[in-house]
């Protein structure tokens, strides 16, 4: 095995056995070569430095010592020629390194300067305020909030609130029916809740509801296949159509505002005799009539009506001794209206620049 050329620049040309320019150039290019292995090596430019160009232990000074000092005249030239190219090249390689080390530092450096990547907080839902103002007004009227299933019975659902199998009233709601299940769906309105509180709770029964529920509905800029409602109930001895009406009234003054005006118009629920839609009067036109009250001066709001008397042979409540009104509606709607948002679409795909504007 040849020797090491770090152990053959601490010998002498002739003690290596080199008389003449060929093997000088080769010996050179021995040295040359191992130094580009270094080079490449990935050490750091200060340790090739000591390595190479120490002044004490550097091997290009070791050979200027060794071999060019004790070179024989003739060889001289040639030697001290080498040498120093050898010198430049190693002078200028690792002076390149470390300028790259440098560099990469720079580009590492932290720049205090900088703004903060600032985190967004999160922001209440518009549909989330409007439940929560509802729960609030409910609440300080002696209401209590109550919950149920999403995923129903056709019993609560349907049955127990007198929609009879196969009735044509039960088309009006788009069910989804959970596939494989038999009897199970996903609740159409928040109304099976009223079967709900009644069965647990003897009547006075003052409840306000809100949550999900799901229709098979196309969606377009007023309906989704998910929405929220809000649904309210009262019964007890001697509640009355007028209760309705002031209840009414009252809420939709809080949460419109004390100007809003509001009507009755005859309509039909199964689970109400008699029944009501309540109307606001256009919160966009003042009632003069736009596209949004389709020129009526007049949005549809809510259903309404007096409980019907066969949900309480459901309950087991004693109609002969109580009765009860219940309304309920879209809180999505609500929200529409209140912040004067055109399309329902907007409050579920989570865009937060609409969202953010609600905080
Ligand atoms: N549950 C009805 C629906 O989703 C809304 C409704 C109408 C609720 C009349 C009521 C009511 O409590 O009395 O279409």
């Amino acid at each position: 095995m040849s020797e090491a050329i770090s152990e053959k620049v601490k010998r002498s040309l002739q003690d290596l056995g080199i008389g003449d320019e060929a093997a000088v150039t080769a010996l050179l290019g021995e040295l040359r070569a191992t130094l580009d292995r270094d080079l490449a090596s990935g050490q750091d430019a200060e340790t090739l430095r000591i390595h190479w160009l120490g002044r004490k232990q550097g091997l290009i000074g070791a050979a200027n010592d060794n071999w060019l000092k004790t070179a024989p005249g003739p060889l001289k030239r040639v030697t001290g020629k080498l040498i120093n190219e050898l010198r430049k090249h190693a002078e200028e390689s690792i002076d390149a390194l470390k300028n790259a080390a440098t560099q990469e530092l720079a580009g590492e450096r932290v720049d205090v300067t900088l703004p903060g990547i600032r985190r967004e907080i999160g922001a209440h839902h518009p549909v989330q305020w409007v439940m929560q103002e509802i729960e609030e007004i409910f609440r300080s009227m002696g209401y209590s909030v109550e919950t149920g299933p999403e995923i129903e019975t056709d019993y609560y659902n349907f049955e127990a609130l007198n929609f009879p199998p196969d009735h044509p009233a039960r088309d009006t709601q788009d069910t989804l029916f959970l596939a494989g299940s038999g009897n199970y769906l996903l609740r159409t309105h928040t109304s099976p809740v009223q079967i709900r509180t009644m069965e647990k709770q003897k009547p006075p029964v003052r409840a306000v509801v809100l949550g999900k529920v799901y229709r098979r509905d196309a969606p377009d800029a007023s309906h989704s296949f998910m929405f929220h409602q809000m649904e309210c109930f009262a019964v007890d001895t001697n509640v009355s159509l007028c209760d309705l009406k002031g209840t009414l009234n009252e809420f939709t003054r809080r949460f419109f505002g004390p100007h809003v005006k509001t009507r009755f118009r005859p309509s039909f629920f199964p689970f109400t005799e008699p029944s009501a839609e309540l109307d606001i009067g256009c919160l966009i036109c003042g009632g003069s009539g736009c596209p949004v009250c389709k020129r009526t001066g007049w949005v549809e709001l809510l259903g309404s009506g007096m409980i019907d008397p066969a949900l309480y042979g459901f309950v087991g409540y004693d109609p002969e001794k109580v009765s009860g009104f219940a309304f309920g509606c879209g809180a999505d709607r609500l929200a529409l209206m209140k912040y004067g948002i055109n399309d329902i679409q907007l409050l579920w795909q989570g865009d937060k620049r609409f969202l953010r504007q609600f905080r």
